[in-house]
């Protein structure tokens, strides 16, 4: 049973904020600590200006994890890649509307090849730009950065977006509300600190990477992230 399914709160590390020269060290060590996705932010340079990793390094991590693999694309054009990380081993292909002329298009290409589509929403996205969308999505990814580096500050001015999606995914008028669950994931200088009001405002997964990767307790930074102690206390 997953995480999202018990409604307990998903969260994914970002393996951008990982040690690059042991990663599957650092796959196990997430994995250990209460992992429940990994995160995979991939960077072109164009779209986003800075550069990470592509299909071949998913690959070589996938037969060492029986997490799923959360992809966040972040790049431009983004249909002619959409293949190759789904062969590498992605479960989740997430998008940025912005990042080709037809996501709608883009979606049904990453559900045709049997994985979960997701969108992402820009800081400066308004969420109007996904309303007819939803019916192929089953992530919604809220930047709370601008995208392109880890370490940035949290957003707040994000939150009131999360509370306006939390309303457009639970509207039982929206297309296929009967038939599937949408998580609502934000993404970007989330820490225990600001996870309360994250929550509070309608997300179920969070994702994170300085603040799992650089914690000197990566499983109480995890269990943090949900609110808890590393032993299921309420904090
Ligand atoms: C930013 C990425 C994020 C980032 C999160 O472009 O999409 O996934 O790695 O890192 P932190 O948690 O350090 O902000
Ligand atoms: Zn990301």
């Amino acid at each position: 049973m997953t995480a999202q399914s018990q409604g307990r709160v998903v969260v994914a590390p970002s393996l951008l904020a990982a040690d690059f020269g042991r990663l599957r060290e650092e796959v196990d060590s997430v994995t250990q600590a209460g992992a429940d996705w990994l995160h995979f932010d991939i960077m072109d340079g164009h779209f986003v200006p800075n550069i990470s990793f592509g299909p071949l390094v998913l690959a070589a991590l996938r037969s060492h994890s029986l997490l799923p693999f959360d992809v966040h694309l972040m790049m431009t054009p983004v249909d002619p890649f959409v293949t190759a990380f789904a062969e590498a081993g992605a479960d989740h292909i997430s998008i940025h509307p912005e990042a080709g002329p037809h996501p709608h298009r883009t979606l049904q290409l990453i559900r045709s090849l049997g994985k979960k589509a997701g969108v992402v929403l820009n800081p400066g996205t308004p969420i109007e730009s996904i309303a007819w969308l939803l019916d192929l999505a089953d992530i919604i990814l809220v930047m709370s950065v601008n995208p392109g580096f880890g370490g940035q500050k949290f957003l707040p001015s994000q939150l009131p977006k999360i509370a306006a999606l939390r309303r457009m995914i639970d509207d039982p008028a929206r297309p296929d509300a009967e038939a599937r669950p949408i998580a609502l994931a934000v993404d970007g200088g989330i820490t225990p600190e600001n996870t309360a009001e994250v929550l509070a405002a309608g997300a179920d997964t969070l994702i994170a990477g300085t603040s799992v990767f650089a914690a000197p307790d990566r499983a109480a930074a995890i269990a943090a992230l949900r609110g808890v102690s590393s032993r299921g206390e309420a904090l």
